[in-house]
């Protein structure tokens, strides 16, 4: 029986690119999204991935949506917490609403995420935990003190996570994706975006796919010796 899979934030942009190449491996898929029908409903035609609405940031609503999920496709074997946003203001004009909306999706949605699939993943003692982090959770950004620490917070996670997991079979691993094509780098302004470019040695930005190879490798059998591990996925922008 094929391993079934759940992506949050899976129909566009990374997420997108993580649910397809899932499916393309063999998993059967589960995306989730928060608020874009539309987009979601096109995913699912082009791709005949489901897709469920929900928001991370919301515990009740994650556990009842994955207990959807579990009903509906199977006892999900990989989670990958994608999910997240960027609410970027220089500190001094951040509001306390930017920094818990950033807190509440991107951190504590991880939390939402993988802990009501986790009594299921010891007893059946098969887990694969992949949570999306960034670059900017590495090195800091200007900018990002809301999502920098969210991201540094994925981090500390995944590395508890893989000690609490590793006898039951589980591993927890994070990718930092540095730069990539999506619309979350593309909301960036021009400007910048250009000075951020220049700064990666590659000379180009990431493509969604080279994110989800990453993903596709962690989840699989190949990968249950590498626990706790950030595997940085960035041109060479920045070494930890
Ligand atoms: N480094 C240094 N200076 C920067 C900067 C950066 N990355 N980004 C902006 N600045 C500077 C601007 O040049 C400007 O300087 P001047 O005043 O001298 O012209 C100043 O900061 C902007 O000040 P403002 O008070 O006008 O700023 P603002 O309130 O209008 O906010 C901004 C603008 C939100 C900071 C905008 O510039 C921006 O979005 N910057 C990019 C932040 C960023 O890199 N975010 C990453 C998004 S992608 C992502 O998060 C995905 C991932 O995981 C990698």
């Amino acid at each position: 029986m094929a391993r079934v899979a759940l992506v949050t934030g899976g129909s566009r942009g990374i997420g997108e690119a993580i649910s397809k190449a899932l499916k393309a491996a063999g998993y059967d898929v589960a995306a989730t999204y928060a608020g874009n029908d539309e987009a979601a409903a096109a995913f699912t035609s082009e791709t005949g991935i489901k897709t469920y609405k929900w928001n991370v940031a919301d515990y009740d609503e994650s556990k009842a949506g994955i207990e959807k999920v579990e009903a509906e496709i199977g006892p999900i074997d990989v989670v990958v917490a994608n999910a997240g946003i960027t609410r970027d203001a220089p500190f001094h004009k951040m509001t306390p609403e930017q920094w818990h909306q950033v807190i509440d999706t991107n951190l504590t949605g991880v939390f939402n995420t993988v802990h009501p699939v986790w009594p299921g993943m010891r007893d059946r003692k098969f887990g694969r935990v992949i949570v999306i982090s960034s670059i900017n959770g590495q090195k800091g950004q200007f900018a990002q003190v809301n999502y920098a620490a969210t991201k540094a917070g994925d981090l500390g996670i995944v590395k508890s996570l893989a000690q609490e997991g590793a006898r039951a079979g589980i591993t927890a691993n994070a990718i930092c994706p540095g730069y990539i094509g999506t619309d979350m780098v593309m909301a960036v302004p021009e400007k910048v975006r250009d000075s951020i470019i220049a700064q990666i040695p590659a000379g180009r930005l990431g493509e969604p796919e080279e994110i989800a190879r990453c993903v596709v490798f962690l989840a699989s059998d190949d990968s249950g010796f590498i626990n706790g591990s950030t595997i940085s996925a960035n041109g060479a922008q920045f070494f930890v």
